[in-house]
C-alpha cells in the first residue's frame, strides 16, 4: 500500500478553468481552521477566468498559461509542472479544469492530482454528467473526489456524496444541488490528505481510522 502524503499542512496547487466555487470553498474551509493547508498558486488555462482573480484577491499567486502559446500538450504541462513545483505544491487540485491531465503531469505528480466530479463515477463520466444523470432517470447522483488517472474521469475514488435526484428535475436544478455538497466534499477529502490517512491499494483507496488520540 502507498500512502500518498504524510501528516502535516498540506501545500497544494489548484487549477481551475472557470468560476471557481469549489476554489472559494477550499479556500473557505482553510479560513475556518478546517483544514490544514496552503494554497500556493492557482493557475488557469483560460485569461478570464474568475478563479484567477478569486485567488489574486486572497493574495494566492495566481497565473494564466495559454495552451496555445505552447507547441503541444506535453511543453504546456511542462510549464505548468515548472510552476507548480517553483511554488512548492505537493498536491494538485484540479477545481473545474476543464481538460484532460497527460503523461507529463501524471508522471510528475503521479497519485497526487485530484478532481471532483458531478456524477456517482463510474456512472456518468465526462461533460454534462448533471444533464446525463437527469436524462437517464437515476433516482440518485451526486459527486465523487477521486485520484486522476490516465483515464478520464476513472482514477481511485476518495469519496462521494449522494444526492437524490426528483422526477421533474433538470438539469441546472440538480446541479446546483450536487454543487451544495462538492463544496464540503472537495475540502473533507482534501483534509484526510493533511491528516495523512489516504492510501492506495490498487485501484482501491483506503482511508486509515483516525487514532484515539485525534478522535479526542
Ligand atoms: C463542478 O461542477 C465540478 O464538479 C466540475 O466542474 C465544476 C466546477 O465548478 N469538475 P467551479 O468552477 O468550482 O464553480
Amino acid at each position: 500500500m502507498i500512502q500518498i502524503t504524510q501528516p502535516g499542512m498540506l501545500r497544494l496547487g489548484v487549477l481551475a478553468s472557470g468560476r471557481g466555487s469549489n476554489f472559494d470553498a477550499i479556500c473557505a474551509a482553510i479560513d475556518r481552521g478546517d483544514l490544514q493547508a496552503k494554497i500556493e498558486v492557482l493557475i488557469s488555462d483560460k485569461a478570464d477566468a474568475a478563479a484567477l482573480e478569486k485567488a489574486s484577491n486572497r493574495g494566492i499567486f495566481a497565473r494564466f498559461i495559454d495552451p496555445k502559446a505552447f507547441a503541444d500538450r506535453e511543453c504546456y504541462e511542462s510549464e505548468i509542472i515548472t510552476t507548480l513545483r517553483q511554488a512548492g505544491a505537493e498536491l494538485v487540485v484540479l477545481a473545474g479544469y476543464m481538460r484532460l491531465v497527460g503523461r507529463v503531469m501524471l508522471q510528475n505528480y503521479r497519485w497526487r492530482i485530484l478532481n471532483i466530479h458531478p456524477a456517482l463515477l463510474p456512472s456518468f463520466t465526462g461533460l454534462h454528467a448533471q444533464k446525463q444523470a437527469v436524462e437517464y432517470g437515476v433516482r440518485f447522483s451526486g459527486c465523487t473526489v477521486h485520484i486522476v488517472d490516465e483515464g478520464m474521469d476513472t482514477g481511485p475514488i476518495i469519496q462521494q456524496a449522494v444526492v437524490p435526484v426528483y422526477q421533474y428535475d433538470d438539469e441546472d436544478g440538480l446541479a446546483t444541488r450536487i454543487l451544495e455538497q462538492e463544496h464540503k466534499l472537495y475540502w473533507q477529502s482534501l483534509q484526510l490528505f493533511a491528516q495523512g490517512r489516504v492510501y492506495l491499494d490498487g485501484h482501491k483507496v483506503i482511508i486509515q481510522e483516525k487514532n484515539k488520540e485525534e478522535m479526542a
